[in-house]
């Protein structure tokens, strides 16, 4: 299972990277204005640090647009993926960027359906939006699922990307469900290492090297 970071904060992306397993990374909207920052250096800088997909979203709605827009995009660098929004607009621009070469994400899946038309449209990659669906009284988990025995059953190699996680449990389960990816803040990331019992039990073993060392 692929790991990316879902943040435009560069020291999160810095340190996370640092542990030399991370694959991607995932950006919006959202978190692009969070970061403070101007949208390309964002881009730019992340593209500097980590060597594999980054997502770059549009903010266009129509399918000219969006074409227009993520052909800009996806000059800036080699691994920009261009994030399109799971719209009728957006199965348009998918069909016309995938066949320029242009990799795209498509982001806001919320149903298997949507999954099965972006990645007939060309899509690289279906980001199923598992925390929100959570947040509505849906098992985001029954989607990844869903999703993933769909795509076995026509080969289709669009990779599902999980995203919308909010705790290390949500990238496990992902990962028995057979995501491909699982896209998760810095402070999911760091989680995911963490047990209580690990750290006692180090702390313990160092004591005891201390005391036989004397
Ligand atoms: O980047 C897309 C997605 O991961 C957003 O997650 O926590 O805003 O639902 P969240």
């Amino acid at each position: 299972m692929k790991f990316f970071l879902d943040t435009a904060m560069i020291d999160e992306i810095k340190a996370a990277n640092e542990w030399g397993i991370l694959d991607g990374v995932t950006t919006n909207p959202s978190l692009v204005y969070k970061s403070g920052r101007p949208f390309k250096d964002v881009l730019l800088d992340i593209c500097k640090i980590v060597d594999g997909p980054i997502s770059a979203e549009v903010t266009t709605l129509t399918a000219p647009e969006m074409v227009k827009q993520g052909t800009e995009l996806a000059k800036i660098h080699k691994n920009i993926v261009v994030k399109l929004p799971t719209t009728v607009e957006g199965v348009k621009a998918c069909k016309q960027l995938s066949e320029k070469g242009i990799k795209i994400n498509s982001t806001l899946i919320f149903s298997a359906s949507q999954a099965l038309v972006m990645a007939k449209a060309g899509a690289s990659y279906v980001s199923p939006f598992i925390g929100r669906l959570d947040d509505v009284s849906e098992d985001g988990m029954v989607l990844i699922d869903d999703i993933r025995d769909i795509f076995d059953n026509y080969e289709i190699k669009t990779e599902i990307l999980a995203a919308s996680i909010r705790h290390p449990m949500h990238v496990v389960e992902c990962a028995k469900a057979g995501a491909d990816i699982a896209t998760m803040p810095y402070s999911v990331f760091q989680q995911l290492i963490k047990h209580p019992l690990t750290d006692v039990g180090l702390k313990k073993f160092m004591e005891d090297w201390e005391k036989a060392k004397h």
